[in-house]
């Protein structure tokens, strides 16, 4: 059974690529490489022992991906396919619309939908901006987004919803990601940040191996229990594998539309991410604190009751496994030559 995956060269592409062959489907990749590398399709067939079918293509080019989808007739989608940093929505966010939501309609404009029984989106805990209440439920009000990129995870959410709504044969699942860290255990892949890492855990890593001279807290005096932002770190792995239980329920239930939480219904403070960093990576983390990151939330974690119930999916991994499988990732980074290993400040 085949599974198209937009953006499937990713961190959770890719992940998920591996998941879905450990349960007997086909992906097929298209990916234009935008923000990742022909070497992990490799990584991933080492992983496997398998090859792997795989386009560099836009998702935005009508044209290709027609061909693609009539050559190779997937019975499922899941749509990674995105531009992803935050900050970085802010100082361009056309870029965002532009790859975000009008590559996503020009993507539903070409799929025959009819042939499509199961659709997966890549959404965000982003969506819930700072939420009453906490543990955040997948029926929280949606507030303002803090960023471009937030509007488009909202606006692709909207428009998947209507779009499903007027086709009752297909199923749509919205999953709405907390914080994906970790790697793959192998250790052939991970995140491939480029640049100055903006996300915790990959500057972790980059402080710890030497490419970064020190690490800053954002903000110590959050009403939290040491003062510092809790997040949902979910590890990679566990959230491919609850891409293939959503797939697998949409194909069961053909004209369903679900949204899920996907977190480890934990939240652990900026301080516990370091410490866990430290034990098991055996290394003094250098680090300060600084003054608070605009736009942070103090506190989400998920309330993951949902998906457990109906998915029978629950996170595996623990912090420490998380932070064990990043550590080896960012050591055999220096093996694979990779273009944005040449812009890391
Ligand atoms: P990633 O950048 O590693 O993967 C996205 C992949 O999509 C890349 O391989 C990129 O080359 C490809 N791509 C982007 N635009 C494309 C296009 N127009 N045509 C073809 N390929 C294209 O990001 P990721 O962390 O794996 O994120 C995957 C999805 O999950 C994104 O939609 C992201 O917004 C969402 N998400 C990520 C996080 C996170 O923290 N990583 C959290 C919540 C949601
Ligand atoms: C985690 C915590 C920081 C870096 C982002 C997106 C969100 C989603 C996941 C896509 C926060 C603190 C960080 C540093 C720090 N992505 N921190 N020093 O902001 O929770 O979520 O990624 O959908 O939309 O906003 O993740 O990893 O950036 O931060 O102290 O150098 O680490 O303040 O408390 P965030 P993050």
């Amino acid at each position: 059974m085949k599974i198209l995956l937009t953006g499937g060269a990713g961190f959770i592409g890719s992940h998920t690529a591996v998941a879905l062959i450990e349960n007997g489907f086909e992906p097929i990749i298209v990916d234009d490489f935008r923000n990742s590398e022909p070497f992990v399709i490799k990584n991933i067939e080492k992983i496997v022992g398998k090859k792997i079918t795989s386009y560099s293509s836009d998702i935005g080019n009508k044209e290709e991906v027609k061909n693609i989808l009539q050559k190779e007739n997937p019975i499922g989608v899941i749509h990674f396919a995105a531009d992803k940093a935050v900050n970085e929505s802010v100082v361009n966010p056309m870029k965002y619309y532009q790859n975000n939501v009008l590559n996503l309609i020009n993507f539903l404009e070409v799929i025959d939908i009819a042939k499509i029984n199961s659709f997966v989106f890549s959404s965000s805990c982003t969506v819930y901006g700072v939420p009453d209440k906490i543990p955040v439920k997948e029926t929280a009000s949606i507030k303002p987004a803090f960023s471009p990129y937030g509007y488009t995870k909202q606006v692709g959410e909207r428009i998947l919803n209507d779009f499903f709504k007027s086709l009752p044969s297909s199923s749509l699942t919205l999953l709405r990601y907390f914080n994906p860290i970790g790697a793959h255990p192998s250790g052939l892949i991970g995140e491939l940040p480029i640049g100055v890492p903006s996300n915790l855990v990959p500057y972790i890593t980059q402080t710890a191996i030497g490419k970064r001279k020190k690490l800053t807290v954002f903000g110590k005096d959050y009403d939290t229990k040491d003062g510092t932002c809790i997040r949902d770190y979910i590890h990679v792995v566990d959230l491919a594998n609850a891409h293939v239980a959503s797939l697998k329920k949409g194909l069961e239930s053909k004209d369903s539309i679900k949204v899920f939480n996907v977190g480890t219904g934990k939240g652990a403070s900026v301080l516990d991410v370091i410490t866990a960093f430290e034990k098991v990576s055996k290394h003094d983390l250098n680090y300060g604190f600084g003054p608070r990151r605009a736009g942070d939330v103090p506190k989400i974690y998920s309330d993951n009751t949902l998906i457990k119930h109906e998915l029978d999916w629950d996170a595996k991994f623990s912090l420490e496994d998380c932070l064990e499988h990043s550590w080896n990732w960012e050591k055999n980074l220096i093996k694979f030559k990779y273009k944005s290993a040449k812009k890391q400040d």
